[in-house]
């Protein structure tokens, strides 16, 4: 069944020219028919470089958004309508500028979950994987970092020759997880490397083997000599690296770290959107989209 589908979404894509991009918390099946998956910062530049006139986003909205911001000119489908990112919806355009009135002089770096909207008052954007380089290659000594504060705290203590002013959002999903997590799950699997996501608190970070980006979470377990590995991010990590590595053994940081957004999409929403049945079309105004666009140009530039 899943196979049979799998096929008519592999053959709709290529008849219609069309570019399916997965996050990497997406299901397997999802991924299998994906012309690409991996993280947030991935997924940026691939949208600005996939040939296809059209782009389904099998992630989260502000994913979306980036890719429409990056290839205007590209039809783009939000594979679930309902799938936001909690935390791209805290900070709004007006409080950011009248906090940046507070903070002359200061840049304004922006985590890529945010709305195009709020992109539009931002000098630099960043990923999880991207943002300490980014932070450091930028001018400004002085930085208003928006809205994650536990990636804001993780990058300030990578880069403590900038001075950081962190704000109080972040993730609902990560942000859960406590450093008594993190203990239990270290004491029940001595031998395990512990990986997080900087999403997660200073305090699970800081007892953390290696803290990155989802791809960078499954690239030092994949080429890591180690055997066991608790896992500090979405779960579905923990399966991606189960099937390719039957052989190791991966565990979850704790049974809660579950993003409901992530999880509304499925393979039969992916079809849906192929056939006109689904899935939602990304609209930007052209004045939102040329102001907010200008961030994220910024970070692929410092990013390489
Ligand atoms: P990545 O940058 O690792 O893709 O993270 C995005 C995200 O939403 C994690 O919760
Ligand atoms: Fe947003 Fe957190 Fe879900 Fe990532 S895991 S999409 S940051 S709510």
């Amino acid at each position: 069944m899943i196979k049979d589908l799998q096929q008519k979404i592999i053959e709709l894509k290529k008849r219609n020219d069309v570019c399916i991009l997965a996050h990497s918390y997406m299901p397997e099946e999802i991924l299998e028919v994906a012309d690409f998956s991996g993280d947030s910062y991935a997924l940026a530049v691939k949208a600005k470089t996939a040939p296809q006139s059209q782009v389904i986003m099998c992630g989260v909205r502000f994913m979306a958004e980036t890719v429409k911001m990056l290839s205007p000119q590209k039809r783009v489908i939000l594979s679930n309508p309902q799938a936001g990112c909690p935390m791209a919806e805290q900070m709004d355009k007006e409080v950011i500028s009248e906090v940046k009135k507070m903070y002359p002089g200061y840049a304004v770096v922006a985590y890529i979950n945010t709305t195009a909207d709020l992109k539009t008052v931002a000098d630099y954007c960043v990923t999880s994987s991207s943002a300490v380089k980014i932070c450091r290659a930028i001018p400004q000594k002085d930085i208003l970092f928006i809205p994650d504060i536990n990636l804001g705290a993780y990058v300030k203590k990578q880069v403590p020759e900038k001075n950081f002013k962190l704000l109080s959002g972040g993730c609902p999903t990560h942000a859960r997880i406590e450093r008594s997590d993190a203990l239990e799950a270290k004491k029940l699997h001595p031998s395990a490397l512990l990986l997080v996501h900087p999403e997660c608190r200073p305090e699970v970070a800081g007892l953390a083997d290696y803290v990155g980006s989802t791809t960078g979470i499954m690239d030092f377990a994949l080429n890591s000599d180690a055997e066991e590995f608790i896992i500090g991010t979405e779960n579905s990590i923990v399966q991606h690296l189960q099937y390719r590595r039957p052989d190791k053994k991966f565990y979850p940081l704790s049974k809660d770290l579950v993003c409901h957004n992530m999880k509304l999409t499925t393979l039969p929403d992916v079809y849906a959107c192929l056939t006109g049945g689904g899935g939602e079309e990304i609209f930007l105004a052209e004045e939102t989209r040329v102001k907010a666009v200008k961030c994220i140009e910024r970070m692929i530039a410092l990013g390489g």
